[in-house]
């Protein structure tokens, strides 16, 4: 946990135009700053920063936020991540609360313990003449294992017991280098094989994968998951390939350790590879996010045709207009590193550079599963492409698809996406935020909060007991209140109100007014406002105590409450002279 007013201290200090200016040029339009909205594809900038606000909104598709929320939804990292990251841009030490302070006590040994592993791996390579032997049959140099840290585990149940003090210590076993058997006897995981480490984005050693030196089952035994390894989370040479895949724009993505250093061996240095499963979700937004070509590349086996497709399906869901995602089907039956050993650089960039789109791998699958060449295998071709066009999240690139579809169905455009349930693109994601927004509620408490976000300083003046905390902006006014009054929330701009909120049932509001407000924060017409709205709430209350009054009126009133209810009505005459005929703004 991060202390909340370290959040506060953070978005005091960073300057959120600041912060959008390093990823996305920003210019001057009046008081906010505009640029073409970095999130979705688009020609025309309708991406706003407000300095005052702190906060960005794009008018186009939606996304908002503060300059942690910016960070985040940019990067594609955690909340932790992005505050973490700021911190850093300005120097500011993150604190940590007690709890994860513990658990970074103690991960730290084990990333430690991972390390310590590799060097002894890659000592014990350049001891085994065997090993070395190998990994020059295999083409490759001393210089490209060195760069990805290759090694070799000694073939000795307990290879690992001098390198530590305590070969018994639980720590071993939790990062998955050692194994406990029923009897409790303890052996090490890898034994008499070549080692691959798998480093994290900040080079951070976090699992192994281990190739038996000849034939042999397994033929890679890989780290188990543990605390500091997730496997559908981590690309195998990142760290090695970031600086060629920054150059190119480009991400290649193989099967295998061995394509990764093959590749590279031979000049290709973009390469990374999963990890033995499939792509994952978080695996392509991570690439989409390293370049805006991922070209995935695959053995023209079952397996490999069996990833490809799964490929597609993950990549659907994430793409963007401004981002191509291709696959590239080895020619023949040699996988990229056996190709390139065999056929140089040259050929295999040839072949990458002409993969095959998505679009048209797409196409192609579902003509080779329907041929369209009946009636009923056009009819099947549409039924085949329905969850395919449903997760496509590129608008431009899904009426492409769609068209493409229909002409080989032999239907309308609109056919297609009536059958396949498409949403038409512009009441989806990409119509204008405030289309698709209900009309804001109308009552003084929406109106009050409006103003709260903008001056939370003002809300010591609100008359708390007459607000209505059954509404939800009743409920959102009482909290910003009460952590005024606790000095919990400093007086700032909205991204701080953002981040206060975050994650509780109160920010979907509060976002939802940050985006239709204007810039009229200094405007004299709030405070007007504000306590025309007061007023009214009071005048709201009066009537219905007389309301009340009234009602009990018919069956008598005793002389206490006539004297009340004469009092309130008075009180109401008053009340309404003084808001009479006034402000139009409410
Ligand atoms: P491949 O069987 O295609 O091996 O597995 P490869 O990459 O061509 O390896 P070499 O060239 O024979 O050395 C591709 C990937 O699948 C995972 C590994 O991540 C491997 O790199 N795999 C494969 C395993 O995890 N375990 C296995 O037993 C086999
Ligand atoms: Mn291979």
């Amino acid at each position: 946990m991060i202390p909340e007013s370290f959040i506060q201290e953070l978005l005091a200090r960073v300057d959120i135009v600041d912060v959008v200016e390093r990823y996305v040029p920003l210019r001057k339009a009046g008081a906010n700053f505009s640029a073409c909205c970095p999130f979705h594809s688009e020609k025309t900038p309708s991406f706003t920063v407000s300095p005052a606000k702190q906060f960005y909104h794009c008018f186009g598709c939606g996304a908002h936020g503060s300059a942690i929320g910016f960070v985040m939804q940019y990067s594609g990292v955690g909340f932790i991540e992005a505050v973490e990251e700021l911190a850093s841009a300005i120097g500011l030490p993150v604190p940590q609360e007690e709890r994860q302070r513990t658990e970074r006590v103690k991960q730290a040994p084990l990333t430690e313990i991972m390390a310590q592993a590799m060097r002894f791996y890659r000592e014990q390579l350049k001891a085994t003449p065997k090993a070395v032997d190998y990994l020059k049959a295999r083409g490759l140099t001393g210089e490209i294992a060195a760069r990805f840290g290759l090694g070799y585990a000694p073939d000795d149940w307990q290879g690992l017991q001098p390198v530590f003090p305590d070969y018994r210590d639980a720590a071993l076993i939790e990062c998955g280098l050692v194994i406990s058997n029923e009897q409790g006897r303890r052996y090490d995981r890898f034994r008499d094989r070549i080692m691959f480490p798998i480093l994290d984005q900040r080079g951070n050693v976090i699992g192994f994968g281990g190739r038996v030196l000849g034939a042999g089952e397994p033929k890679y035994l890989n780290s188990p998951e543990t605390p500091l390894f997730e496997k559908g989370r981590e690309l195998y040479g990142l760290p090695q390939a970031r600086k060629a895949i920054q150059e190119e724009d480009t991400v290649l993505v193989v099967e295998g350790y061995m394509d990764v250093v093959g590749l590279a061996q031979c000049g290709v240095e973009n390469a990374v590879a999963t990890l033995g499963t499939a792509a994952t979700d978080a695996n392509v937004q991570k690439l989409l996010k390293l370049a805006s070509r991922v070209v995935f590349c695959f053995d023209r086996d079952s397996a490999g045709d069996r990833a490809a497709w799964r490929a597609m399906e993950v990549s659907l869901s994430h793409l963007a207009d401004n981002k191509t995602v291709e696959i590239l089907q080895m020619p023949g039956a040699q996988d990229p590193d056996e190709f390139i050993r065999e056929h140089g650089k040259e050929a295999f960039v040839h072949h990458t550079r002409n993969a095959t789109r998505l679009s048209e791998f797409l196409i192609r699958e579902l003509v080779k599963q329907s041929a369209p060449v009946t009636a009923e295998g056009r009819a099947k071709l549409v039924h085949l492409a329905k969850p395919l066009l449903q997760k496509i999240a590129a608008p431009i690139l899904r009426v492409q698809i769609v068209k493409e579809i229909a002409a080989r169905a032999q239907v309308s455009q609109a056919e297609v996406e009536t059958q396949c349930g498409l949403q038409p693109l512009a009441r989806t994601r990409y119509a204008p935020a405030q289309m698709k927004q209900r009309p804001a509620p109308s009552s003084i408490e929406y109106k009050l909060l409006e103003i709260v976000l903008q001056k939370a300083e003002w809300s010591a003046r609100l008359p708390l007991e007459l607000i209505n905390r059954e509404l939800p902006e009743g409920a959102t006014l009482i909290v910003i209140a009460d952590a005024i009054e606790h000095g919990e929330l400093p007086a700032g701009g909205l991204g701080m109100l953002l981040e206060f909120f975050r994650g509780t049932p109160h920010e979907p509001l509060v976002a939802t007014i940050a985006k239709a407000l204007g810039d009229e924060a200094d405007s004299p017409a709030l405070e007007t406002v504000f306590t025309d709205a007061i007023l009214r709430l009071r005048q709201a209350a009066l009537k219905a105590s007389i309301d009340e009054l009234t009602a009990q009126a018919r069956h008598g009133l005793n002389p206490q409450q006539r004297q009340r209810l004469a009092a309130l009505l008075a009180q109401k005459q008053a009340a309404d002279r003084a808001t009479q005929g006034n402000n139009p703004l409410i």
